[in-house]
């Protein structure tokens, strides 16, 4: 393109997205803002496609949001239907497609979740310990539930042969097979789905994380849920799940602590989305947890609970 056409912008690339398009400038020899302009050419694409729908179904007649939103559903169950004929009765089914708590079915939640995550989580530091934990190798396949914007499995992906994302939000699906893209990463499969309705196909699995996923469920389907990863994987295979769960003891002022504290280092918006937590989703107690796992078949090698409100477990499926 010449130079005379082009517009300019400062574009200021996270860390990890950096270095891989530095590396891939130099291995194809083209500059970064060409690597850029294609990349957003395709991203835009579906923009474009959208645009010239709108003007073509403009003189369309307008329906009832209630009605849209009945008629989506409906589709939603009729796909699962038609792609997946080991679903249960679709009427005693937990519909878990449906966001509880916070909704991520739009790119700015996701790109909002994921800078806002990085601020106060070390990411990197708890995917190594998942890594080292599960005892992940080259030749294992993996699948995350609930996997979010992407960032265990990316880790993951480059430590092992293959890695299932599974998650119900497209957005954030779409928004870890961009990165994955950028990162030259091929070995990631993302699949719209979720505990209840992701169907393993593939070899059994090496090993299944999920991480502040389950809460999603309530108890009687998240007993369902840990029963259905248990019988995705190979004998003595690996699981780990992290997630909000409250011990027993002043468990109250765990809970008000833990907002006080996210309040004063994030901010109102923080403790807002941590009190929605608590009042809409279905975070339990870790003597409901241990029984949970304990019943669906996993033998837990490593309870771990962090200020009355997070736990962490490493699990092994019983023999
Ligand atoms: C709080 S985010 C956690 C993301 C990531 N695992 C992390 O640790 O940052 C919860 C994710 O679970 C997904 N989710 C909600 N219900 C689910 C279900 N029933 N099955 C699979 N994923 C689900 C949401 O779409 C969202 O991406």
């Amino acid at each position: 393109m010449p130079v005379t056409e082009t517009g300019r912008a400062t574009i200021y690339f996270d860390p990890e997205l950096h270095r891989p398009l530095r590396r891939k400038t130099v291995e194809t020899s083209r500059f970064v803002p060409g690597r850029v302009n294609k990349d957003a050419g395709e991203a835009l694409a579906g923009d474009a496609e959208n645009i010239a729908a709108f003007g073509k179904r403009r003189a369309e007649s307008l329906i009832r949001y209630n009605e849209m939103v009945k008629r989506l559903k409906d589709d939603l169950t009729r796909v699962y239907e038609k792609n997946d004929s080991n679903v249960t009765t679709p009427s005693l089914q937990y519909d878990e497609m449906i966001h509880i708590g916070k909704d991520f079915s739009s790119r700015e939640v996701v790109e909002a979740y994921d800078a806002r995550h990085r601020r106060f989580r070390d990411i990197e530091g708890e995917n190594e310990a998942i890594i080292a934990g599960v005892g992940l190798q080259k030749n294992h396949i993996i699948a995350d539930f609930g996997s979010g914007t992407g960032t265990f499995v990316i880790q993951a992906a480059q430590k092992c042969e293959k890695v299932y994302a599974v998650d119900i939000s497209p957005a954030m699906l779409e928004y870890t097979e961009w990165k994955a893209r950028n990162l030259g990463l091929a070995n990631i499969v993302c699949c719209h789905g979720g505990f209840l309705t992701y169907v393993h196909s593939d070899r059994p699995l090496d090993a299944v994380s999920t991480s502040m996923a389950l809460h999603h469920l309530p108890d009687f389907w998240k007993q369902k849920a840990l029963t259905r990863l248990q019988e995705m994987l190979k004998p003595n295979g690996k699981f780990f799940l992290a997630d909000v769960v409250f011990t027993e003891e002043n468990y109250e002022s765990s809970i008000q602590a833990w907002i006080n504290k996210l309040a004063s280092e994030m901010g109102k918006e923080m403790a807002e989305d941590i009190s929605r937590h608590i009042r809409c989703e279905h975070s339990t107690f870790s003597w409901i947890m241990e029984g949970l796992l304990q019943r669906a078949g996993f033998r837990i090698d490593l309870a771990e609970y962090t200020d009355g409100v997070l736990a962490r477990y490493f699990c092994t499926k019983a023999a």
